[in-house]
């Protein structure tokens, strides 16, 4: 070993190299599914999440502790990142249409601006992708995400009378990104 290397071996930025990494697909799922499980009465399975994650037209955002937004395919994380929040988007290229199928903080970290810093990390990529509209719907009784939703620009355009299995109303939204 060269002196180089013994400093190397030795040196904050190694250990700091090997403190981040890229999530793997099963770390990955079981992230998503503490936050599932967190957040809804009624999570996705695991085998709904590694479907969901392995279409090729699916995104998925991670939030963690710090509000720090990253993409999991792409950003390394450390181990020692909480990640608080995750978001599942849909993009139906031929119709240039992105969709928000789940967006969810948990409980201990909600609050803090990271629903909001999701979703507008999520209209960032629609409008990379030239989508012309974000859609995404939403029970009638779940105020918070409504209130999130209407702060951000969503419309409402159309209601779903009992559509969830409470009974409750589904209330579809978009937000038109550009007209054609
Ligand atoms: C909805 C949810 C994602 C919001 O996440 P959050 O990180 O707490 O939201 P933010 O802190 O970014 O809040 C942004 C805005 O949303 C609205 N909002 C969020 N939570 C709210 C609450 N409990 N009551 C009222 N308004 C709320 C506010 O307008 C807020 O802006 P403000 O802080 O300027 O008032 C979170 O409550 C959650 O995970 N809920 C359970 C899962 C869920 O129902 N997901 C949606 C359907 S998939």
């Amino acid at each position: 070993m060269i002196l180089q290397d013994v400093f190397y071996f030795l040196s904050p930025v190694r250990l700091l190299e090997q403190n981040y990494f890229l999530m793997n697909k099963s770390l990955l799922i079981n992230t998503i599914q503490k936050i599932e499980n967190a957040c809804f009465s009624n999570p996705y399975s695991r085998d709904m999440i590694e479907t969901d994650i392995q279409k090729s037209n699916t995104v998925i955002l991670l939030a963690s502790g710090s509000g720090r937004i990253l993409s999991p395919e792409t950003e390394e994380f450390s181990k020692n990142e909480i990640i608080a929040a995750y978001c599942l988007i849909e993009i139906i290229s031929q119709e240039q249409i992105m969709e928000l199928i789940r967006v969810a903080v948990i409980p201990e970290f909600r609050k803090r601006g990271y629903g909001e810093k999701l979703l507008r990390k999520m209209e960032d990529l629609a409008l990379e992708k030239n989508m012309d509209r974000i859609l995404l719907e939403v029970s009638k009784i779940n105020s918070s995400a409504i209130k999130l939703y209407e702060k951000m620009g969503y419309m409402q355009y159309h209601t779903r009378k009992s559509y969830y299995p409470d009974g409750s109303d589904a209330r579809l939204y978009q937000k038109i990104l550009r007209t054609a």
